[in-house]
Order: structure tokens, then sequence, then C-alpha cells
């Protein structure tokens, strides 16, 4: 039975209002990860809400219960100046403290959720950074700071057991929920991925919709053995971008969500702030590498709050093969 537990990690690893806030995440995750053990036999769980949220996709009753526990959570450890979710269109300032509170909490507080109601595996993910030092009222301005700016990256996978993953720039640490005693214990230390994979992870249905560069390589890795790469490719795909990653960071394969001429218009699918620059950190933290094709995710300045780009991430070779194929 493991002995290092999340609070014993965060109090050796982290400052105090750091570790409280990650703590206040962590919570909120065990009570998503129970609403969601409920599943069908919980009124107001499974479901739609009936709204759309501010990217027009329909929201569901959990991304909105969700939504709301991290937000009471995180409220309730006065360590944030503000925070901005997926399933709000405005930022969330928190009433002025003296002294200010150190940090700004971005979160997908659903991730994967068309697969709620058909019990597959879904996640949160969040992501830390520095609260301002001005004195003037917070704004979204605030939080467009780049992925390298992270204090705290993580998700929590809810799928057979519930997993808590984290970097605070020290390699990413995984943590197993202990349901009985509901705390994270630390199940795995420094994570590494493979550099070297025969694994991929793309939404093949877009495939006449996708640039040229990415056509080529995926052709590569479906040619096999008698292509280019000499090795033949399995293929996954769980459509909740932390199952898939969880996959990668656990046996290696690298995934691609890349902008096609369906979604050029808002430059991708996935979004910067809360689901690629935490997830990049992550892999890299792993040995791993994050990139749109043309540039380093981590080094994007944002320019607004839902920003959306390409993403490809996991294998350090594989991420160089799709950079190279781009600049060909
Ligand atoms: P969300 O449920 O937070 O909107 O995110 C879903 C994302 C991501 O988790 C996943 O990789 C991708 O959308 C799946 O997209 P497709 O349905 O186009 O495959
Ligand atoms: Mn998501
Ligand atoms: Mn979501």
């Amino acid at each position: 039975m493991p002995t290092m537990n999340l609070s014993r990690y965060l109090a050796i690893h982290a400052e105090p209002s750091l570790a409280s806030l990650l703590e206040s995440v962590a919570r909120a995750c065990t009570g998503i990860s129970m609403a969601l053990g409920q599943g069908a036999l919980a009124a107001g769980v499974l479901g739609s809400a009936g709204s759309e949220n501010i990217q027009g996709e329909t929201q569901k009753n959990l991304d909105v219960l969700s939504n709301q526990m991290l937000m009471d959570a995180v409220t309730a450890s006065s360590t944030v100046a503000g925070m901005a979710s997926e399933e709000m269109e405005h930022i969330y300032a928190l009433p002025a403290t003296v002294p200010q509170a150190p940090y700004l909490l971005v979160f997908d507080p659903l991730d994967g959720s068309s697969n709620i109601d058909v019990n597959v595996s879904v996640g949160t993910i969040f992501s830390v950074l520095r609260a301002p030092t001005h004195a003037a009222e917070l704004s979204a301005g605030d939080f467009l700071q780049t992925g390298r700016s992270q204090v705290a990256a993580g998700y929590a996978l809810y799928g057979p057991s519930t997993q808590l993953v984290l970097t605070l720039g020290q390699g990413v640490q995984m943590f197993t929920l202990d349901r009985q005693r509901g705390e994270y214990l630390l199940t795995q230390e420094s994570v590494k991925i493979p550099e070297v994979t025969a694994e991929f992870a793309i939404n093949m249905s877009n495939q006449r919709f996708w640039e040229a560069p990415v056509q080529l390589y995926i052709q590569e890795l479906l040619n096999g053995k008698e292509g280019v790469r000499a090795k033949n490719f399995n293929m996954r795909w769980i459509a909740s971008m932390v199952a898939d990653v969880h996959r990668i960071l656990t046996r290696g394969g690298v995934f691609l969500y890349p902008v096609d001429s369906k979604i050029r218009q808002q430059g991708g699918k996935l979004r910067l702030l809360y689901e690629a620059n935490p997830m990049s950190w992550l892999i890299e933290q792993a040995g791993g590498a994050a990139s749109t094709g043309r540039e380093s995710i981590l080094d994007i300045m944002p320019g607004s709050l839902h920003q959306r780009i390409p993403v490809v991430l996991g294998a350090k070779e594989e991420v160089s093969r799709v950079i190279d194929l781009h600049r060909a």
C-alpha cells in the first residue's frame, strides 16, 4: 500500500497556498467522481442541461454540475483571485482580498462529455497561473499567459479507478483515489513517455478535411511495415482527451487533433488555456513534446480566453516527424 498521499506530497513540494488550492481541486474531483459513479441512479447526473456554452456546444448536466463543484471548492480555499472555465463565457473574479490571492485557476470541468451518457472515461483538466500583482480589477487579459507560465497543471481521470495526475514543474506524478479513505495516494512517480512508439490517436473521420502535412503523416503510419516508417502502427481514439493523454503517459503514443477545413475559422478544436496548455506541460514534463505542427504549444501567447489551436503531442520522435512534414 503506497504511503505518500497528495496532502503530504503537496506539503513537501508546494508552498502552502498552492497546496491548499490543489487540495481543493482534488476535493472537487472526488465529488465529481462520486457523482459520475452514481450514473443513472442519481437524478440530474446523466443527460443534457438544455443550455449551450460559449463554444456553442450543448451542455450536459454534468458539465454544469462539475463546473459548480470546482468553483465552490476553490472559492472556499481563498487561494485564487479568479477562475476561468470552458463552461463560462467570462472570467469569474473573486472579491479582492488583502493580501491578494496569489493564483488564477483555469479548467475544463468535464472533458470528453460526449462519453458520459455511454459510461466511458471522462476527466477534469486544470491549470494554475499566477494572479497579477496590479491593483486594478481582474480582467480576462490577466489570464492570457503562455503555457510556460503555468505553476501547476494536471487532470483527474474518471475511469475504472479515479486518478489525479499532476505536475508542479518537477516531473509528473500519478495519484489514485482510495475511495474508502477518500484520499489520493501516490501510485506512480516521475512518469516518463517512451521516445519511440507504434500507436497513434486521431479522429480518422476527419481525414479528408486535414491539411497536407497531416494527411502525409497519417498515410506514413498506415503504410506500416511496407512504408517509409517500416513498422506497423496501432490506433486508438477515446474522444476524451484526458483518457487519450493518460494512455500516452502510461504506455506511450502520439495524439493529434489538427486544424481541418471544417474548423479552420475557429483555429482548431481543443482550447489552448485549459486543454492544450496543461496537457502539453504534463507531456513535456514526462519527456515528450507538444506542438501545433508549426510552433511549440507552450510558447503561444493566447489572444483570448477560449482560443482554440491544433494539437500534436506525445512521443518525441513522432512529434518531430509531424513538425518536419509541416516544414517541407
Ligand atoms: P469537451 O468534452 O471538454 O468539449 O472536450 C472534448 C474534446 C476532447 O476531449 C476530445 O479529444 C475531442 O473533443 C473529441 O472530439 P471528436 O468528437 O471530434 O472526436
Ligand atoms: Mn475538453
Ligand atoms: Mn469540457
